[in-house]
């Protein structure tokens, strides 16, 4: 329990460690004056043809961020399970460039494929918390996220400093645009403490606490963290979950959508994804879905929502690591009424050895 320091769990510890372990991911790394990044581990490492990432569970959903700073500077990037990577049905040679994106850096299925990729050919890169962890002596290229040790199994700080860990990685070996985004990283700790320290997810969570099932909907890079908020939900509270990319959700998942299908809606930004997103959020509210809208208050989604949960405006692509700590709360918040093993969840690892 000394480990714990007062908090009745390490996940709720790891939650109000992450402005420090953001400070510690971007020490050194930025230069806002010269709007530039550097990841010294990285020194030498530039983009080839194609970049693919390959990792597992909250892992890849960081992953699928990661891919998203690349595309948009007009890199080839896709993004794959480790599970499901395969060298007979994935293009990989020497102009493939694979970063196995592990906290652990330990996991089986995440080691297999970048041991494949490497034997492809392919220049490997891993994206680790874990020094000297099996990724990181395997690898080409290894860059650290500085999280600190992460005790409880349900990854938390560690997912934040993957996301802010890629976007330098993005920065710093493709071109774009930057200052601005370089001021809204500088202000990342600052924020997320305004968060946990305001933050009203535990009233929400008290409300609904009896919902059989929680969607989660997300567009761009709120998708991931749709796609993470609900499996934090399924690994702490054993509730029935599911993230879904918002356009997706009238191709089927509708259909589930009851007046007792609580509904979280991360919104940021107010550009064409955002409308978009509320026309979703309309969609849930005429099935008389309560809707808990997770945003920055720039559209105008709060007008359709039950209740927000509030982040600080800022640059698009750091907004959705803002609203997952919401998301993190919640659940932490939900699981702890519910009396959960919230550190050691039944059935889960924190690291996975086997395929
Ligand atoms: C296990 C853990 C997850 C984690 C996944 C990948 O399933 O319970 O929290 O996201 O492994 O772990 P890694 O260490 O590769 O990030």
């Amino acid at each position: 329990d000394a480990g714990k320091s007062g908090y009745d769990h390490y996940m709720l510890k790891e939650i109000n460690e992450q402005p420090r372990s953001l400070r510690q991911c971007l020490r050194g790394r930025v230069d806002e004056l010269e709007g530039s990044v550097t990841i010294e581990e990285l020194a030498g490492l530039s983009i080839p043809e194609r970049v693919q990432f390959v990792a597992c569970g909250t892992s890849y959903h960081a992953a699928l961020y990661g891919e998203l700073t690349l595309r948009e500077r007009g890199v080839n990037a896709q993004t794959f399970m480790a599970s499901e990577y395969d060298r007979a049905s994935v293009p990989i040679d020497d102009e493939t460039l694979v970063i196995g994106v592990t906290q652990s850096g330990e996991t089986a299925d995440t080691l297999r494929a970048l041991r494949q990729a490497g034997q492809a050919g392919a220049t490997t890169v891993a994206v680790t918390n874990v020094v000297g962890s099996s990724a990181a002596r395997e690898c080409d290229y290894t860059m650290y996220i500085r999280a600190g040790p992460e005790i409880g199994v349900a990854a938390t700080k560690t997912f934040a400093s993957q996301q802010t860990a890629l976007t330098l990685l993005a920065d710093a070996v493709a071109d774009g645009q930057r200052r601005e985004l370089l001021g809204a990283l500088r202000d990342l700790p600052d924020h997320v403490q305004s968060i946990l320290d305001e933050s009203q997810a535990q009233e929400i969570a008290a409300e609904y606490e009896d919902a059989g099932a929680y969607f989660f909907i997300g567009r761009g890079y709120n998708y991931p963290v749709a796609l993470e908020g609900a499996l934090k939900m399924k690994e702490i509270t054993y509730k029935h979950a599911e993230g879904f990319a918002a356009g997706e959700l009238k191709h089927g998942p509708l259909a589930l959508v009851t007046g007792e299908t609580p509904i979280f809606a991360v919104v940021t930004g107010d550009d064409q994804r955002a409308t978009k997103t509320i026309g979703n959020v309309k969609e849930v509210e005429a099935r008389g879905a309560p809707v808990i809208a997770v945003t920055d208050g720039q559209s105008d989604v709060e007008r359709y929502a039950d209740h927000v949960l509030s982040i600080p405006e800022t640059h698009g692509r750091v907004g959705p690591i803002l609203a997952n700590v919401q998301l993190q709360l919640v659940s932490y918040w939900l699981a702890n009424s519910l009396d959960r093993s919230i550190d050691k969840p039944r059935n889960l690892a924190k690291s996975v050895t086997v395929e």
